[in-house]
């Protein structure tokens, strides 16, 4: 018997703190108007002194739990996306594994910036269908606040906080129907943190590690790329454009989405987008837009749905489900 794999509960968490474009307008040389109109942002979520990478995940990581009703003891894969760790090692899954009293199982972190989760759902989907993992706990969970220069406009205005879960679980019936996970490094200096331990630790210690971006350039990449990757996987499943119900894009921009729905000639109704509340979260962008249009009813159990998101690296990638 072919053995799939399938999303069987979902889940998110924001921190509390909002910070409003006008709070940005406080904090910058920039306006409400400059923000809307060319990304989409109205607000974003930014963690507590106190609130790590490893908090958020395990926190949207309960809900998806309690979703697809599975306990601690159910899970033997943890996987998290993150580009914010809250420390070198060991790894946020390791410290996500603790938080949930989970003993044992796999647990490990991924590195793809934006395109975290994607790769996290397609390394997950590889290992129930291999048959050594039944249940596992994908998270995407960023703390970028953390690593942004509040004195540079061109970044500190389109990022955020947050997470996003899910449960992937082996069953007969299909639900991850393709995954497509694309790099390419020669690209690493259109957006980046150019600092780390092994190069610069004393740049990271003084707190002059940030996201720097050619945010023109990386527009026109993501459009172009994003449009490649909607074709790459629709062919690989014989599709059809009208065979996709939902769209649920990484929420860089929504200049971007937009874009990449209209390679779909999909309305933008069947469209999710939830950049306007969250801004860019990286890594938890796809699973808290996931996460919310699960819970708010307008994606129902049989619809395909995919997924795409375009990262530093570059890194690109895609998921078609069926929920
Ligand atoms: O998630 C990973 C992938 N990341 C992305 O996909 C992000 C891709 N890039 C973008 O979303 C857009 O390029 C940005 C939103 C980052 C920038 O929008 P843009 O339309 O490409 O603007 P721009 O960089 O060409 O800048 C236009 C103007 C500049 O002023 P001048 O040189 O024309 O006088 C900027 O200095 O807008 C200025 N500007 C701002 N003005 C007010 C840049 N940031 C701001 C700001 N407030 N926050």
């Amino acid at each position: 018997m072919t053995i799939y794999a399938r999303i069987t509960g979902t889940g998110s968490y924001l921190p509390e703190k909002i910070l409003s474009n006008a709070d940005m307008e406080k904090i910058v040389d920039t306006t409400d108007q400059w923000i809307r109109e060319r990304t989409g942002i109205e607000q974003r979520h930014i963690a507590a002194e106190d609130e790590f990478t490893s908090d958020l995940a395990t926190a949207a990581a309960k809900n998806a739990m309690d979703m697809a009703g599975k306990t601690s003891n159910d899970i033997d894969l943890i996987i998290v996306a993150t580009t914010t760790p809250d420390q070198i090692f060991p790894s946020t899954a390791c410290l996500v594994q603790q938080k949930l009293d989970i003993h044992g199982c796999t647990a490990f972190d991924v590195q793809a910036v934006c395109t975290g989760f994607v790769y996290a759902l397609g390394i997950a989907d590889n290992f129930i269908k291999a048959g050594t993992a039944k249940c596992a706990l994908v998270i995407g969970a960023e703390t970028l606040s953390r690593i942004l220069d509040w004195n540079d406009r061109t970044t500190c205005v389109l990022f955020g906080d947050g997470a996003g879960a899910a449960i992937v679980e082996a069953s007969d019936e299909p639900g991850i129907l393709s995954s497509h996970l694309h790099a390419d490094g020669s690209y690493g200096d259109l957006l980046n943190v150019p600092y780390g331990v092994s190069n610069g630790l004393n740049h990271v210690l003084s707190g002059e590690a940030h996201i720097t971006m050619k945010g023109n350039e990386v527009f026109k990449m993501a459009v172009n790329t994003l449009g490649r990757i909607v074709d790459e996987t629709l062919e690989a499943n014989n599709m059809s454009k009208k065979d996709i119900n939902w769209l649920v894009p990484h929420q860089a921009n929504i200049r971007i989405i937009n874009a990449t729905a209209k390679k779909l000639s999909m309305s933008t109704d069947h469209v999710v987008v939830t950049v306007n509340k969250h801004g860019n979260t990286s890594a938890a962008s796809v699973p808290l837009a996931l996460d919310t249009a699960v819970r708010d009813g307008r994606i129902k159990k049989g619809e395909t749905v995919m997924l795409e998101a375009f990262g530093g690296g570059f890194t690109w990638g895609s998921a078609l489900l069926k929920m």
